[in-house]
């Protein structure tokens, strides 16, 4: 089919990296260059696209980075709509659709999770560009779609170091509880949990009881158990918590960061904060008298090359990405279903969050395998 000129999409990757950003990028353009279309890759995810930082991608650029880990194009958080310039929060919409026309992109496919499926919408809605995302996130947690990718990366690399804590949590007759990312959803911790048989699972849809996580673990000792491996999100709450939480709305004065999250900044930076794991170790040791340590994975599990699953992933779900381009087909994020790639309506899945339902399957097969999920006696 001859076309009335060469098109061009620009790429970008934005919020957390996480394995398989260079796959899904590498399939994005070679499927696209595939179809004649140009390819632009914007640097450090939406500012790069208002500061007007950009690279040409062609075959050779995109060549042999399937295995890489980390994204060629850099990563940032920042949100058009709400940006720091040098010390004060704008509006950089505008210049980012100028910036866009001027490059003469027919598209703006973004590679991001929650935060960044939003950010695109609005950059169709308020600036009338034409967008089209994937879903990448180690969470799991975006709607629409049956996985996102890095999250089978960080999956094996939170169950392997679960693996790991075991032999040591045995030999000293511990409990070692081990912080998994997930600051909304328990996806990563309630499947590494499950998949390297962690004892105890808190997750963020389930408020737990530490007095019940105790006298779980006191019981396992009074079976012969001298270890336990207890996986906690890291927005995992106590049910106290959110009564606290729940009196204390709006007396706080938090700032959001980008992702919405809740949390303290200094200088415009997140302050360094103790692994929330370190607390619940310490409380546990204090109920059971039982010698307690904390392992935090933290971007380890972001870390490093992509998994089978996800390099295949990735390449299935850029590849798509470039056929829809290739059809004019705009405004959607391509999502997994079954063994297939499917668009779906971008206005269906920004602004929401794909939490673990507490009627998951996994959650009924983590409780038969007699782990306690925080709240009550497996
Ligand atoms: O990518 C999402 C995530 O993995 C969250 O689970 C975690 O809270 C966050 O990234 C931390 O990333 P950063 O330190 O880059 O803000």
């Amino acid at each position: 089919m001859s076309r009335k000129r060469s098109r061009c999409i620009g790429i970008l990757t934005a919020g957390g990296d996480c394995p398989g950003l260079n796959a899904a990028i590498r399939g994005v353009a070679k499927a696209a260059l595939h179809h004649g279309v140009k390819v632009i890759g914007i640097l450090d995810g939406f500012r790069g696209l208002v500061e007007n930082r950009t690279v040409q991608l062609d075959e050779k650029m995109v060549s042999g980075i399937l295995t890489l880990g980390g994204t060629l194009l850099g990563t940032s958080r920042d949100k058009p709509h709400k940006m720091d310039m040098g010390g004060k929060v704008m509006d950089m919409t505008g210049v980012a659709v100028a910036n866009a026309e001027r490059l003469q992109l027919d598209c703006l496919v973004c590679l991001g999770g929650n935060g960044t499926q939003k950010n695109a919408l609005h950059l169709h809605k308020t600036g009338g560009l034409d967008v089209l995302t994937l879903p990448k996130t180690i969470d799991n947690d975006v709607v629409g779609t049956d996985i996102s990718f890095g999250y089978d990366t960080a999956l094996g690399i939170a169950t392997e170091a679960i693996d790991r804590l075991h032999t040591t949590a045995t030999s000293h007759h511990r409990i070692i509880v081990c912080e998994v990312m997930g600051h909304s959803a328990g996806w990563l911790a309630l499947g590494a949990g499950i998949a390297g048989g962690a004892d105890v699972i808190l997750i963020p849809e389930i408020p737990y009881d530490l007095r019940a996580v105790a006298d779980y673990l006191m019981e396992r000792r009074h079976h012969g158990k001298r270890f336990s491996i207890v996986a906690v999100a890291e927005g995992a709450k106590s049910a106290e918590e959110l009564r606290q939480a729940e009196r204390e709305k709006g007396k706080k004065k938090l700032r959001k960061n980008p992702e919405g999250r809740h949390i303290v900044l200094q200088n415009g930076l997140r302050v360094v904060q103790e692994p929330m794991a370190s607390r619940i170790a310490r409380e546990i040791q204090q109920l059971t008298g039982i010698e307690a340590r904390v392992t935090s994975l933290g971007h380890v599990q972001r870390g490093g090359g992509p998994s089978a699953t996800d390099r295949l992933l990735c390449t299935r779900l850029g590849t798509k990405a470039g056929e829809l381009i290739a059809r004019d087909k705009y405004n959607v994020m391509v999502a997994v279903r079954g063994d297939d790639c499917v668009p779906v309506p971008l206005d269906d899945v920004a602004g929401a969050t794909k939490t673990v339902p507490p009627d998951h399957p996994w959650i009924a097969s983590a409780r038969l395998v007699e782990t306690c999920l925080g709240n009550q006696w497996p």
